[in-house]
Order: C-alpha cells, then sequence, then structure tokens
C-alpha cells in the first residue's frame, strides 16, 4: 500500500515551474531512490512533501491522509521525519544530549512519568544508538564527531522521533566509500520498519541499496524501475549524456 503519494504535484517560481506535474508513489516499508541531474526539482519536492514549501497546485497524501495544506510541524507529527543535506546537530552538546534533545522533541511531559513507556524509550534509544554505531562516542562534542559521524547522528536524532516516512536529501554527500558504506547497511536495516525515499547523486550507493528508482527531470518523473532498467531507459541515458554519467 502506497504510505506517499503525490499527485500532479506543481511548485512554480516567478512563472517557472521548478517541479512541473510530478507523481511519485512509495509503498510502506520500501526504500525509495529518487535521482535526476542537478535543478530537476528533486530537494524542491522534499520541501513540497515536508511542508517547508507550498505546492502550488497538487496533492500530497500520507498514510491516505491528503497533508497537501499542513503546516510543517504537523507534517512531523504525522510521521514525516527529514535530513537536510547539511547535518542540523548541536555541535556545542554531546552526542547523548543531541540524542535526548531529538526524543525530547517528540515526547510529552508526562511521558517520563510512565515506567513502561520509560523502559520502551531506553531501549528505542539504545537502538538508534547501535545502529548509528555512535556507542563509543556518546560523551563527545558534537563538533569534534567526524563528517560521517555527524550525519549517522542527524540520522539517529531523526530518528529518534519515529519516523514511519525518512527522507535523505544526498546523506552520503562528502562522505569517504567506507562512510559511505557503512551508511548503506544503516538504511538497509531501516527498511522495512521505516519507508525511505535517498535523494542521490552516487550511484554505486543507489546500486547497493535499491529496490525501485525514480528518475525526476525538468520537475516530473521521467522513468522508473530496477536499476537495470533504469540504466537502459532510452530517455535516461538521453538525459545523462555529456553529464558526469549514470554510472
Ligand atoms: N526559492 C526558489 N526560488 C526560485 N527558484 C528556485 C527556488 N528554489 C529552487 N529553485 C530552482 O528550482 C530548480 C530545482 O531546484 P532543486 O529542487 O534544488 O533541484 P535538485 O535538488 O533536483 O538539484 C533549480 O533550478 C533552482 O534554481
Ligand atoms: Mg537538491
Amino acid at each position: 500500500m502506497a504510505i506517499l503519494e503525490l499527485n500532479n504535484v506543481v511548485k512554480t517560481y516567478n512563472d517557472y515551474s521548478v517541479v512541473n506535474g510530478f507523481n511519485f508513489s512509495v509503498n510502506e516499508g520500501e526504500l525509495r531512490c529518487l535521482i535526476g541531474p542537478n535543478g530537476a526539482g528533486k530537494t524542491t519536492s522534499i520541501d513540497l512533501i515536508t511542508g517547508r514549501q507550498k505546492l502550488t497546485s497538487g496533492t500530497v497524501h500520507f498514510d491516505g491522509k491528503n497533508i497537501t495544506k499542513l503546516l510543517e510541524r504537523q507534517i512531523v507529527g504525522l510521521g514525516i521525519g527529514r535530513k537536510f543535506q547539511v547535518p542540523a546537530v548541536f555541535k556545542e552538546l554531546t552526542v547523548r544530549e543531541n540524542f535526548e534533545v531529538a526524543l525530547s522533541e517528540k515526547r510529552g511531559p508526562f511521558q517520563n512519568m510512565n515506567p513502561f513507556s520509560k523502559k520502551r524509550g531506553r531501549k528505542h534509544f539504545n537502538r538508534i544508538i547501535e545502529l548509528a554505531g555512535l556507542g563509543s562516542r556518546l560523551d563527545s562534542i558534537a563538533g569534534y564527531l567526524s563528517h560521517g559521524e555527524t550525519q549517522w547522528l542527524e540520522i539517529g536524532m531523526v530518528l529518534m522521533q519515529k519516523p514511519r516516512l525518512l527522507l535523505m536529501d544526498e546523506p552520503t554527500a562528502g562522505m569517504t566509500e567506507q562512510e559511505t558504506q557503512k551508511t548503506s547497511e544503516i538504511f538497509k536495516e531501516l527498511k522495512g520498519d521505516h519507508t525511505l525515499v535517498v535523494v542521490e547523486h552516487d550511484m554505486s550507493f543507489v546500486r547497493s541499496i535499491a529496490d525501485v528508482i525514480s528518475v525526476m527531470h525538468q520537475g516530473k518523473m521521467l522513468a522508473e524501475g530496477s536499476l537495470s532498467e533504469i540504466e537502459q531507459h532510452p530517455k535516461v541515458k538521453e538525459v545523462y549524456l555529456g553529464t558526469e554519467g549514470i554510472n
């Protein structure tokens, strides 16, 4: 079943439609890669899903609910998390404190009083720390983490809020090959429990994680399918011709 559905989504700036009739549907538990040349409208589409920007026309449905006109914080409250390209962590706080801040944003003040929910909360907390591979870095100041660790910290912070859908814009940008590989392992682990939409340039990364790939071009869906289908798609080849290529 589709957990996310974009129908004929348009975003126009000064008479130019950056997103121009975009149709996009993602099933629950899926790990979807969204690729496309620079300026295709990928980041803008994420902004539209998360309510950071408003649609010019079209609709966005999440879990069957029309969220097109909701505010950013209402959309977060429904269970859509987002990781920005530049990590938004508190550099002067420790890793543990960053996670705690992320956790408290979701929790109401009374949840702490229920011992069962507290125990579950700790389990959840520990699972994310393990997933992010930051167990030995809990008392480190976030500002001193490596680039990869900072990205994992932010992914972990978004996960503290238990999003059903997680949108990530170029999560491996600037990562070493080893860091990229670890990130692909994290995503594979998350898939199923969460639905992931990953905007990515690094095709070797896409190759290692993707089930279905969606290709966006000039604000529209150009092609969709498995990696081999995408690679052999004539329109996709044409779009990537003379650029950095789709490898
Ligand atoms: N606020 C804005 N005002 C005008 N143009 C914008 C704005 N935001 C993005 N754009 C333009 O929209 C196009 C698509 O941008 P973007 O969604 O960032 O593409 P992608 O993430 O696929 O590279 C770009 O040409 C960009 O310059
Ligand atoms: Mg972008």
